[in-house]
């Protein structure tokens, strides 16, 4: 089911701004007015519930950190497993990595290598921001390289200018709730 027109405007307005964060230049998309503002998380919680129901999914895989909050929600509404793709050094058991590329450096995520007990899982990846691409991108390679079967890769926010969604579409279907 789609968001209606007012829907998106709940979505979007509860989302704020904040200017030169973390550095000059940057204007970061704080979603911690959304998490507060029940009737906005609800809007989105109810969105995916609805949306994902009728995908057969085995589990939801979130993206350290901001992916976890909406991903383990959205496990439990769906009564299936959540599986957490972590920033290095943080996963206790036998992992896989895949590195990406920052502005300045390098960045490295992973996932236990038993991540996905059930064969030929079926796993939506979620995020709250698409902005590079090169986060997802990564985390996307490791589902796969796990011998999970990747169903979609879901946003809340697309920042298109950035055009992530092109390193994402190699490996499944990208839906993105707001675009900007
Ligand atoms: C932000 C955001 C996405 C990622 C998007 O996370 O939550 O995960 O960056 O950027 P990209 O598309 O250019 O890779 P961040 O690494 O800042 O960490 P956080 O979620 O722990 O705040
Ligand atoms: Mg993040």
């Amino acid at each position: 089911m789609q968001l209606s027109l007012a829907e998106k405007k709940i979505l979007s307005d509860s989302i704020r701004d904040i200017k030169d964060f973390p550095q000059e230049g940057v204007v970061f998309k704080d979603i911690t007015t959304l998490l507060n503002n029940k009737e906005a998380y609800q809007v989105l919680m109810n969105h995916l519930e609805n949306r994902y129901r009728s995908y057969n999914l085995d589990y939801i895989a979130g993206i350290d950190s901001r992916g976890f909050i909406f991903g383990a929600a959205l496990a439990d509404r769906l009564k299936i497993g959540f599986v957490p793709v972590r920033k290095k050094g943080k996963l206790p058991s036998t992992t896989v990595c895949e590195k990406y590329e920052l502005e300045y450096g390098y960045d490295e995520v992973e996932i236990h290598l038993d991540a996905f007990p059930k064969k030929d899982a079926r796993v939506l990846l979620i995020d709250d921001l698409l902005a590079t691409g090169g986060t997802a991108n990564a985390a996307s390679k490791l589902i796969k390289n796990v011998n999970a079967n990747l169903i979609e890769v879901c946003f809340l926010l697309n920042l298109t200018f950035l055009s992530g969604a092109t390193k994402i579409e190699k490996h499944a279907p990208v839906y993105s709730i707001l675009e900007i």
